[in-house]
């Protein structure tokens, strides 16, 4: 039994296997947290003529906790595909999952990064499923609304129940936000184009006081770099890039992590968690966890690193 968060150590599930759900989010519904990520299991590779390391893809992960510090695991919700022409085959890429739960239709989307193995395809797909647990049925990919790239990416539904794909777009040079159709299976049309020619990736959206927040990294990989938040009074825009979140020693590279997801903690006043990967390029299977509480100076976000802390 875990009863902290240790960052960037080991962390094992329920059944003492460790964990694996990279690039992952969470989602909250009926008293229990879903975590899914991308499941890194097999061993290193490289891409031919690129020097980038990888892994052949397993699938998307699911676990559950209502403590958010130990985690069962529910499977590999939706898993990669043996046929060349799938998305979703073994050899491409399946990155940076995020499940959101739609009230009106009552069906679990889970979006991801679909790719294939040189990063040109650069869409973003979706899968269904009535359960958060799955089994999910995997739709297709889309370049959203504007017919541009998708790379990295988050999913954001606000307060009135519209959803919103943040992603890496124009080869990462800018971060678009695409507005989801009611049955956040597909795009409305409506984006706006953010921090035109900056190279942010890795973003994460949250809401406080009706203002919005959003982190993203630089693009250099799976090496860290330094983080920057930005602030909007509207989801779409106009995003304003501001500075470094981070406080503490090692921030000019986010302690070695990259953002994937900042949590709402439910039932705790201004509680949020700043989820973030640490990526081991050598074997990426070992990438490890580093959530870190997020602390604020008035309407100034800010992420200290913790060897350990509890909610
Ligand atoms: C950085 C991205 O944030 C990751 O999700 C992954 O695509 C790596 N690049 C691959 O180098």
């Amino acid at each position: 039994m875990y009863t902290a968060f240790h960052p960037k150590e080991v962390w094992l599930d329920t059944d003492g296997n460790v964990i694996q759900a990279h690039g992952g989010g969470i989602l909250y519904k009926d008293g229990v947290y879903y975590w899914y990520g991308e499941n890194k299991g097999a061993d290193n590779c490289t891409v031919e003529g690129k020097n980038l390391a990888r892994v052949d893809v397993i699938g998307i992960s699911c676990y559950s906790s209502t403590d958010l510090y130990n985690w069962k695991n529910e499977g590999v919700v939706l898993p990669a595909s043996d046929d060349p022409d799938s998305d979703l085959y073994t050899g491409k890429v399946l990155e940076r999952p995020k499940c959101i739960y739609n009230k009106r239709t009552g069906k679990y989307l889970l979006w991801a990064h679909v790719d294939t193995a040189d990063y040109k395809f650069a869409r973003a797909g979706v899968a269904i499923a009535d359960s958060p647990t799955g089994p999910f049925t995997y739709l297709g990919s889309f370049r959203p609304n504007a017919g541009e790239m998708s790379r990295d990416m988050t999913v954001f539904v606000d307060d009135d129940d519209v959803a919103y794909l943040f992603h890496s777009s124009e080869d990462n040079a800018t971060m678009y936000c695409s507005r989801m159709n009611a049955d956040y299976t597909g795009f409305d049309g409506t984006y706006t184009r953010n921090f035109e020619g900056e190279y942010r990736e890795a973003p994460c959206v949250m809401k406080r006081n009706g203002r919005y927040y959003m982190v993203t990294s630089y693009c250099t990989g799976w090496a860290p770099n330094v983080a920057r938040v930005a602030v909007a009074d509207s989801v779409m825009g106009p995003w304003t890039l501001l500075g470094n979140p981070c406080v503490s020693e090692g921030a000019e590279l986010t302690y070695g992590g990259q953002s994937t997801h900042i949590l709402k903690v439910e039932d705790m006043e201004d509680t949020y968690i700043f989820m973030a990967d640490i990526w081991k390029a050598e074997n990426l299977q070992d990438s490890r966890y580093m959530w870190l509480p997020i602390e604020w100076d008035e309407d100034q976000m800010q992420i200290p690193f913790v060897e350990e802390w509890r909610l």
